[in-house]
């Protein structure tokens, strides 16, 4: 498939057939992620599998609960990758106090989405999360401070095929070029 393709086709999927994803699988997303680029090349990502039926559910129960109920449809999606930012010192404390931006986030926005594009191609659906309880997530599995669990993917096969167009702002909305020109 063309990168274009990819890019195409890849939706966030909410609805999983009961199909474990193989290992070899997961491991070619993560390789994807593995070599992302990443603000002075700190690579600031970690990434807990989840891919134990058991653990899953019970992380699930913690993690969707309360305002966080919206996101139980991931309890039942065979994998979920935790993505947690290792924020370097430097970069981060640097890039933070004299340009205003947590690079670390971007990072991370970009080794999920590598992963997320490998998944569309090996045939597998996703869904990132940013809706769930990083304080109960942290309990869960010990996370010390110096760790932030930005966001989860929800993995699998998928049991649905979205047919609605992607809903999206016109190139004409969100592109100026050599000038400003928003209100
Ligand atoms: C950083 C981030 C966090 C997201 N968090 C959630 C979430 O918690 N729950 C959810 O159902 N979808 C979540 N999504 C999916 C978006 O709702 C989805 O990407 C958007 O509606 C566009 O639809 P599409 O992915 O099918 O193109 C998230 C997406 C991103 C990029």
């Amino acid at each position: 498939m063309k990168l274009s393709e990819i890019i195409l086709r890849r939706r966030s999927i909410r609805k999983f057939l009961d199909r474990p994803v193989e290992r070899e699988k997961i491991e070619a997303c993560l390789e994807a992620a593995r070599l992302a680029p990443s603000a002075d090349n700190v690579q600031p990502w970690r990434f807990i599998v989840v891919d134990d039926p058991q653990v899953r559910l019970r992380l699930a129960e913690t993690a969707f609960t309360g305002i966080y109920k919206l996101t139980r449809f991931a309890a039942k999606a065979p994998v979920l990758i935790l993505i947690l930012a290792h924020p370097d010192i430097l970069a981060n404390k640097l890039g933070k106090a004299v340009q205003g931006t947590q690079f670390y986030l971007l990072d991370i926005g970009i080794a999920g989405e590598h992963l997320v594009l490998a998944a569309t191609e090996l045939g597998l659906g996703t869904c990132w999360i940013g809706w769930f309880s990083k304080k109960r997530v942290r309990e869960f599995f010990s996370i010390p401070r110096k760790y932030d669990p930005v966001a989860m993917i929800a993995l699998g096969y998928p049991d649905t095929t979205p047919l609605s167009a992607k809903r999206r702002k016109a190139l004409s909305q969100i592109v100026r070029y050599n000038t400003f020109g928003w209100k």
